[in-house]
């Protein structure tokens, strides 16, 4: 493991939490007063998810599901679902949080799981950060924080290896 010293500030921890602070008001904008539920994927987006969740001002559920796609650097380009359940999100507005976006397997994947099980009442993204330059799938992002060039980023929940999610900023690992 590198040296926390070794690793490249992209994004400051302020710059995180005040980017988080305008999309909870977009957000509290957006939904007014309508219940929504909040779909954690981890356990990338477990950090952006729950600092979002505690500015947000409507009626609010937490669901936690588990999907896993890459090994080290690499996207295996298999969603694994780990962990999937869900409780009934018919006729519901759903709000799916993300750590990043990279190829868009793994929203689409779990968009297309939610689509072909449920009538929801509306479905939203949104991700930390966007990675357009490998994107293999087409995937509607409806909102996000930052967006990253073709490289790999740890911090704020990402991981290389399990490692650096703790970091409360995001940064390059080269
Ligand atoms: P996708 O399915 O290719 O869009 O990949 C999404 C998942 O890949 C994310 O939830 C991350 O867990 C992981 N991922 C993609 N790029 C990075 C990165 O730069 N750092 C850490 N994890 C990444
Ligand atoms: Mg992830």
């Amino acid at each position: 493991m590198k040296d926390l010293s070794e690793i490249k500030v992209l994004f400051s921890e302020d710059e995180i939490q005040s980017a988080i602070n305008e999309l909870a008001n977009t957000l509290n904008d957006y939904y007014k007063k309508e219940d929504v539920i909040l779909i954690c994927i981890l356990k990338g987006a477990s950090f952006f998810a729950t600092d979002l969740a505690k500015r947000l001002k409507m009626p609010l559920q937490i669901e936690f599901v588990r999907l896993s796609s890459y090994i080290g650097e690499k996207s295996t380009g298999e969603i694994q679902p780990i962990s999937l359940s869900l409780p009934d999100l018919t006729n519901k507005n759903i709000l799916i949080v993300e750590d990043i976006i990279d190829t868009g397997r793994t929203l689409k994947f779990f968009s297309d799981f939610i689509n072909d099980k449920y009538k929801v009442k509306n479905m939203k993204i949104c991700a930390l950060l966007n990675k357009k330059a490998k994107r293999a799938v087409e995937i509607n992002t409806d909102y996000f924080l930052f967006e990253v060039e073709d490289e790999f980023v740890v911090g704020y929940g990402l991981d290389y290896n399990g490692y650096y999610r703790n970091l409360p900023y995001v940064g390059y690992l080269n």
